[in-house]
């Protein structure tokens, strides 16, 4: 079935979460960070996610900027940084993340090949907010859809019924892209067609499902929506 609609994760797919702890570690002042940001940065992830997870399945849900700031709270003491400004600057980063560099190029191309295009995240709706902004890239968004409209954290299928219901399509109308393998595995499962931008070359996540395409990053998006 032709690709009518194209849905995005936010964070790692179309932001640098890494850009936080990369520029704090720029900064004058956090000489600290020069050589712990990467993983200070990867700790952080992967507890945000973890947290995301054990709170979906214990049906404890808060918003994403909480998981947030709790993953960092980890991570910070993993790595014995106690500096509360330096956690308010890593917050403010996170707040304003870059996209990565090809994103307008490759959501204004969609919107010309008459493509719906829409985020699909975590982050809360105040968040997401301010990545679009900062990032610049509102314009070529339909939509920016948020889990806090389920109160539940992907891959929970509620998730992804919010693209259905929000642009009326069948599932493999949709052409689902994210930058974690366990979210477009899990979208596969759901019947969505997937790309799993994989820039980082990280082996396949070992579950019921696979991402049906595996991109270095989303350049060739477009293309990919196109031929399908
Ligand atoms: C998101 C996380 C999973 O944006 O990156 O949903």
């Amino acid at each position: 079935m032709a690709i009518t609609t194209c849905i995005f994760d936010a964070y790692g797919t179309l932001f640098d979460v890494s850009a936080a702890a990369r520029a704090a570690a720029a900064e004058p002042g956090n000489e600290a960070l020069a050589e712990t940001w990467p993983k200070l940065a990867g700790d952080w992830r992967h507890k945000q996610l973890q947290y995301t997870w054990l709170r979906a399945i214990t049906g404890a849900h808060t918003d994403f900027w909480e998981v947030t700031k709790s993953g960092l709270d980890w991570a910070m003491e993993a790595a014995d940084l106690t500096d509360p400004e330096l956690r308010e600057r890593l917050l403010a980063l996170y707040w304003e993340l870059a996209a990565f560099p090809e994103v307008p190029k490759m959501l204004g191309d969609l919107k010309n090949a008459e493509k719906q295009t829409a985020i699909l995240s975590n982050g809360s709706p105040d968040m997401l907010a301010g990545a679009v902004e900062s990032a610049g890239i509102g314009d070529y968004l339909d939509d920016v859809l948020s889990v806090e409209s389920v109160g539940v954290f992907k891959p929970h299928r509620s998730v992804y019924d919010m693209v259905g219901k929000r642009f009326g399509c069948a599932p493999d109308g949709v052409l689902f892209v994210s930058s974690n393998g366990w979210d477009a595995a899990a979208a596969t499962g759901y019947g969505f067609t997937t790309a799993w931008v994989n820039r980082a070359g990280e082996p396949v996540d070992r579950l019921p499902w696979v991402p049906q395409h595996i991109l270095p990053d989303l350049t060739t998006i477009p293309d990919l929506a196109k031929s399908l």
